[in-house]
């Protein structure tokens, strides 16, 4: 077993670092040779995480190695997950397992649409953690990871994965999971970008709290439509339980807007509103944060020109 990470960013690197720890062997699929070259000036990562530091020296290569994969862990941004794989689709054996552990929605399904032949799971995480070129890492916390198989599956984990140090929950049901987060994160995201605000700023003004439980209303209405089932109390509830608990953080899209990256917001309130118009569902407000982010994303890029 050897798991390949095609995704060398901040999540693939903890992941390396983890199947290091789980004596699992693994190899970080870079870019191009300008990654690789970079990778050459340590060949390790300096993993700080709780005040110590270690370093882990997982192989690395660039994505054009020939070897055959059977094992693939893919941790690119969502909106990535199918120009990378098809970079390497000619690699993947057909029994080859394959996790997707990132945020949104719809990748799921283009991957399996793409790769019929292999076995897939999709997990999503708690943990947090952000790198510094070229090779440092900090996790800020290796959280929770929950993971399930959306393929059918003679196990609920893939191979070696019970060796990970960390909290990982195998679940027979994962598309409930994802929608979860997907809901968690159509409340808290788009929001906290626009109003340029951290999370728990969402909850100390009323103008945004009615936002936010108008944005949960409606993912409540199309989740269901879904037959998904989120949480047993009301889903503003529990955004409001997040936002409060993660008061200090600056949310992933308003990281990616401030640092001028793409966000995620196709894959996270433009999936929901994809879903929401199959079913004939109106979210006016969900509709317009989408618009918001996308016209704030050009702007900026129109800026840069
Ligand atoms: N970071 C966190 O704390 C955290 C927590 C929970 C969930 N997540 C989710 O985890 C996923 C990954 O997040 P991240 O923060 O790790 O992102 P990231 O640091 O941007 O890493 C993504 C990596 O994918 C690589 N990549 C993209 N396209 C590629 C291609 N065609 N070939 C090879 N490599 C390619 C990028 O390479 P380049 O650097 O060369 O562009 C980058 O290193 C996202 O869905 C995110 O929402 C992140």
């Amino acid at each position: 077993m050897h798991w390949y990470i095609l995704g060398a960013g901040a999540i693939g690197r903890l992941w390396a670092c983890l199947f290091e720890h789980g004596s699992v062997p693994t190899t970080l699929m870079l870019r191009d040779k300008a990654a690789l070259k970079s990778w050459q000036h340590g060949n390790s990562i300096e993993l700080h995480e709780s005040g110590q530091v270690q370093r882990c020296s997982p192989k690395a290569e660039t994505i054009n190695n020939p070897n055959p994969i059977r094992h693939l862990l893919v941790t690119t941004k969502a909106y990535d997950t199918l120009t990378a794989l098809r970079a390497i689709q000619h690699r993947l054996q057909p029994d080859c397992q394959i996790v997707l552990l990132q945020n949104g929605m719809g990748q799921q399904q283009a991957v399996l649409d793409l790769l019929p032949d292999c076995q897939l799971w999709a997990a999503t995480t708690t943990a947090g953690a952000w790198r510094e070129p070229p090779n440092r890492l900090h996790s800020i916390s290796r959280g929770e990871t929950l993971i399930g198989p959306l393929t059918p599956a003679s196990s609920v984990l893939p191979d070696g994965w019970d060796r990970l140090p960390l909290t990982l929950t195998g679940c027979n049901e994962i598309l409930p999971v994802l929608w979860r987060k997907l809901a968690i994160n159509c409340a808290i995201n788009p929001l906290s970008a626009l109003e340029n605000c951290r999370n728990g700023e969402l909850l100390h003004n009323q103008h945004r709290l009615q936002l936010l439980r108008q944005v949960c209303t409606e993912v409540e209405q199309v989740a269901a439509a879904a037959g998904i089932t989120l949480f047993t109390e009301p889903l503003h509830q529990q955004a409001e339980a997040v936002a409060h608990a993660t008061g200090d953080n600056l949310s992933s899209m308003l990281q990616d807007i401030r640092h001028k990256r793409q966000t995620e917001i196709e894959q996270i309130t433009g999936y929901l509103c994809h879903r929401a118009s199959e079913y004939g569902i109106a979210t006016p407000l969900n509709t317009a944060l989408l618009h918001q982010i996308r016209t704030l994303t050009m702007e900026r890029e129109h800026r840069n020109d």
